[in-house]
């Protein structure tokens, strides 16, 4: 067969760069419990995760999903449904130790009630209902120390000074690379079917993508960071 149809059936088929690696996904928001019918949430809707974890399958890795929103059905899709920060560290510990790729697409809420009410909030009971606050676990900056075989990707959600703000996250919680992406333009990132932003590694350089939906977005953001991985170690 001629060398352009070739080259075209492959640019049609999936890439199998994933092939024998084990690639672990977060996605969706994290919802922190006031009582047992309340929580503290965000928008995060899991489509950029999903996309990511569906996408890593694809090339043929081994995926598992911890996802706060229920997930597309797909074979090979190990999903563990989680609710809030702790059961997301919880669920990523164990899964860890053999992982080749983090991608950390999930929305973990910054700030937890300090105290869950065992019982529900009753709206006769109060005028005014105070929730106090207190600074939830990091779950990257937890999953850090000891995983030098794993390449951990993070993503940062910013409205103002993009780059170094991300830059800054980076360093801070010792990641390989992270995706920021900018939440002041409207239809793109949070909730949306659409983002864009800029992905940053560790060694200086760059990429940006334009907008795009984010199916494809997990493509290229795998064909960029794929190569980079640590050597297979089976
Ligand atoms: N993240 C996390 N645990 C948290 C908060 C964030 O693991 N408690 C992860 C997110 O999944 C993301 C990265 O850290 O991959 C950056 O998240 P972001 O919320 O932008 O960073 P923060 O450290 O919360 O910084 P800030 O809210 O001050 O911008």
């Amino acid at each position: 067969p001629p060398a352009a149809l070739l080259a075209a059936l492959e640019g049609a088929l999936p890439r199998r760069d994933l092939e024998g690696r084990r690639v672990v996904v977060t996605a969706g928001g994290t919802r922190e419990p006031i009582d047992p019918v309340r929580y503290i949430g965000n928008y995060s809707s899991g489509k950029m995760g999903h996309a990511l974890a569906l996408a890593a399958r694809q090339r043929g890795a081994q995926v598992s999903l911890v996802t706060t929103v229920a997930a597309p059905d797909h074979p090979g899709l190990e999903v563990q449904l989680v609710e809030t920060a702790e059961e997301m560290l919880a669920a990523l510990r164990p899964l860890l130790a053999d992982a080749d790729l983090l991608v950390m697409a999930a929305a973990v809420a910054d700030f937890r009630p300090a105290r869950r009410e065992p019982a529900k909030i009753r709206r006769e009971e109060r005028e005014r209902l105070v929730v106090e606050l207190e600074r939830n676990v990091d779950v990257l900056a937890e999953l850090v120390r000891g995983q030098e075989h794993l390449f951990r990707l993070g993503f940062a959600a910013e409205d103002l000074d993009l780059d170094a703000r991300a830059r800054a996250k980076l360093e801070r919680k010792g990641l390989d690379a992270i995706f920021a992406n900018d939440i002041s333009q409207p239809g793109i990132g949070l909730g949306a079917d659409d983002n864009a932003g800029v992905l940053l590694f560790r060694d200086g350089s760059r990429a940006e993508f334009e907008r795009m939906p984010k199916r494809m977005l997990a493509e290229r953001l795998l064909d960029a960071v794929v190569p980079r991985l640590p050597p297979r170690r089976r």
